[in-house]
């Protein structure tokens, strides 16, 4: 009878242990999930300026292609000037195509259309190239690319 008894009591210790923890481990996961919330991290990012042409490189109407890293970017002189335009469709992330003869951006994915200055014209992408922040100075055409250093996550 005491063998039992203790056996019954043994259980009972282990199965408090295993929900006493279980319950632990949510709350905790909670309160973390609360604090991220309330105290979003911080990213730090650096702003770098990079070189990506120089102006007679391009006449108007023309775009090149180039990456930096893993980025695949176009420069392209438009009459607004010069636009530093992801190669990467909005649609589902296939890369586009200059066509100049036809003043177009092209994604053979989908047909999507874009225009000189990254605007969807036709198809379905739902929002327009990602643009680059571009800076010209004297001859030399430069953008400015945020990279993410670290930081808390
Ligand atoms: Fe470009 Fe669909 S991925 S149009």
């Amino acid at each position: 009878m005491d063998k039992k008894r203790e056996k019954k009591s043994r259980r009972d210790f282990l199965t408090n242990i295993f929900m006493g923890g279980g319950l632990f481990a949510s709350l905790a996961l909670f309160v973390h999930h609360v604090i991220k919330f309330i105290f979003p991290p911080i990213k730090d990012t650096k702003l770098r300026k990079l070189l990506v042409g120089r102006i007679d490189e391009l006449k108007l109407g023309e775009a090149k292609e180039f990456n930096i890293g893993d980025r695949s970017l176009f420069l392209v002189n438009t009459s607004d000037g010069y636009k530093v335009l992801s190669a990467i469709c909005t649609h589902l992330g296939c890369k586009i195509k200059w066509e100049g003869h036809r003043d177009r951006f092209y994604c053979p994915c989908h047909q999507g259309i874009f225009s000189p200055s990254g605007d969807v014209v036709e198809g379905p992408p739902p929002r327009p190239l990602e643009e680059y922040k571009v800076v010209v100075d004297k001859n030399l055409v430069y953008m400015w690319l945020e990279e993410n250093v670290g930081g808390l996550v």
